[in-house]
């Protein structure tokens, strides 16, 4: 059996070149096409050639998600051309911020705005297109491990992805009579794996990315320097913390979304499937062994051919 999303279409919210991008490519592979949003023009373009260059369609969905006329201008504009939207994949986020005592209010805001109303205006217009259609399509939220562990640093980022996980099951209930399901995708920490954005790394210096390859960021205090409340995030080698060694990349996550819009995933609604190396799982106090001691997984099955 194979998975294949022929005939359906996808829309993908911020489709950067990092996990959007990933999604999106993905869900070509699988045969759908993909509308790619994002506010940023250029992310846009890149992940249609992206898309292109790998043998898939897809098409550009600009705009601002939490503008309800925009939203609803590029999914008319999907509609349109395609007649159908089966998938949508909410993604767009504003990633980083502050911890409570230095998290400002119009940053909070702003963060919490992204994906509180780009979550549901989203899933509120594309989920009528589905209705009124009669298509039992799927809809998949991104949430994060921040949505169900508590980081520091990160206050306005922890409230939106937790109101993500409940977000999901409701819009399952809402949405459940017309035979389409609302999931959560929970990433944790992937590594960058998009040729183009690891070449553009390497060039500009940087290492592969991934949240946790930075520095440690201070939080709290006037000067942000009080030493019993740093580092917000560690910033030390990252596999011993997995049990199998590794989160994975966006390229797994694309698998995994892949299925859990295909057919075979008709019964799953108002759930959460996560691919992170048993990361999330782990109890604080198991150590895992180091990584050279692990058998590691599978090798990963590529869906990028670009050679860079
Ligand atoms: N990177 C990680 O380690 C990680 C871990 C767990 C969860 N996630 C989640 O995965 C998703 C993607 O993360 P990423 O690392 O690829 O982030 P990213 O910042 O690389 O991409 C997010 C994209 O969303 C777009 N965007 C922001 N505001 C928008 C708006 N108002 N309208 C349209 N587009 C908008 C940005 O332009 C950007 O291209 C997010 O939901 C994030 O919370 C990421």
């Amino acid at each position: 059996m194979e998975i294949s999303l022929a005939g359906k279409v996808a829309l993908v919210t911020g489709v950067g070149p990092n996990i959007g991008s990933g999604v999106a490519l993905a869900l070509a592979r699988y045969g759908a096409r993909v509308a790619c949003n994002d506010v940023d023009e250029t992310a846009v373009k890149a992940c249609i050639a992206r898309i292109e260059r790998n043998r898939g369609e897809a098409m550009a969905a600009p705009g601002d998600v939490t503008a309800e006329s925009a939203v609803q201008a590029y999914i008319g504009e999907i509609l349109a051309r395609w007649g159908r939207i089966d998938i949508l994949v909410n993604n767009a986020a504003l990633l980083g911020g502050r911890g409570v005592l230095d998290e400002t209010a119009a940053d909070f805001e702003r963060a919490v705005r992204v994906t509180a109303l780009g979550y549901f205006l989203n899933t509120k217009h594309v989920g009528r297109a589905m209705a009124e259609r009669g298509i039992r399509g799927s809809i998949v939220c991104i949430s994060s491990s921040n949505g169900w562990s508590g980081t520091a640093g990160i206050i306005a980022y922890a409230f939106h992805k937790g109101g993500v996980n409940n977000f999901v099951r409701a819009a399952a209930m809402d949405l459940a009579p017309y035979g389409i399901r609302v999931n959560g995708f929970t990433p944790t920490a992937p590594n960058p794996d998009n040729p183009e954005l690891l070449a553009e790394r390497a060039r500009a210096g940087l290492g592969t990315g991934g949240v946790l390859t930075g520095g440690p960021g201070g939080i709290g205090g006037p000067a942000g320097d009080e030493p019993w409340r740093r580092p917000s995030r560690w910033a030390g080698q990252r596999p011993p913390m997995v049990p199998m060694g590794t989160t994975g990349t966006p390229t797994d996550i694309g698998h995994a979304v892949a299925w859990l819009c295909s057919d075979y995933a008709r019964l799953i609604t108002g759930t959460d499937l996560v691919v992170d190396g048993g990361a999330r799982a782990r109890n604080f106090a198991y150590a895992p062994a180091p990584a050279a001691d692990l058998a590691g997984p599978l090798p990963l099955i590529g869906l990028d051919e670009t050679e860079i």
